[in-house]
């Protein structure tokens, strides 16, 4: 049996998805125990559904405040014994209390090569800045939006014609390697924080670093 592991969403969870499917194998030194979503309309739910996986949905609008919402999460948390949790795509900003209470075993993964382009519209920004190669950062989650000791970095280019919609689709693909590494890495004790960077034991630098294919291409 795995870390007890919960991923909160808000939306499609394709990354939940990749989730799913690698801690499913055999060896994974995660488990996925429970899925929370602020939205009783999001497609992950379906995907906990067929994974046979229990689900949550928790709506921010049914509590006055943060605080309040953050508790009743953190509650679900405790009731279903989770020790690590994932962010996935989940768009609501966390209170300190409650990201303090998850140091060091909550992950998140951020459409972007950090610390570039924090927020919702990193696809925008990018585009808008003319880079040439853009991508996604899993890091361990601080209170300040999308800062946090970085454990893995995919590379994805940026086509001249891109828009939001190709940018992301491409960027997703990386997601979707990025993401199950990083929970592996964090679930099997290998990831150590020092001066806020991680450092992470037993694995080749090469591994922290996931490539498009397209990088390669001509
Ligand atoms: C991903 O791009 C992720 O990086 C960002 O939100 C998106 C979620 O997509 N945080 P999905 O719901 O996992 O498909």
């Amino acid at each position: 049996m795995g870390r007890r592991t919960a991923v909160l969403i808000s939306g499609s969870g394709s990354n939940l998805q990749a989730l799913l499917d690698a801690t499913a194998l055999p060896g994974s030194s995660a488990e996925i125990v429970l899925i929370v979503s602020n939205r009783a309309d999001a497609f992950g739910l379906e995907r906990a559904r067929r994974a046979g996986v229990p689900a949550r949905v928790i709506p921010h609008r049914g509590y006055p405040d943060r605080a309040s919402f953050d508790a009743a999460v953190d509650a679900a948390l405790r009731d279903a014994g989770v020790e690590l949790v994932c962010l996935a795509g989940f768009m609501r900003l966390l209170t300190a209390p409650f990201v303090e209470a998850w140091r060091d075993r909550m992950l998140n993964i951020h459409p972007s090569l950090l610390p570039s382009f924090r927020g919702a519209d990193a696809h925008v920004q990018a585009l808008m800045a003319g880079v040439r190669v853009s991508g996604c950062t899993v890091h361990l989650v601080r209170p300040e939006m999308d800062t946090g000791p970085i454990l893995l970095q995919g590379l994805v280019p940026v086509l001249p014609d891109d828009t939001v919609e190709t940018l992301s689709r491409r960027t997703l693909e990386v997601e979707h390697v990025c993401y199950p590494r990083a929970l592996e890495l964090l679930a099997s004790g290998r990831v150590t924080i020092a001066a806020g960077l991680a450092r992470i034991d037993g694995i080749a630098p090469g591994r922290l670093l996931v490539r498009h294919p397209l990088l390669d291409a001509g």
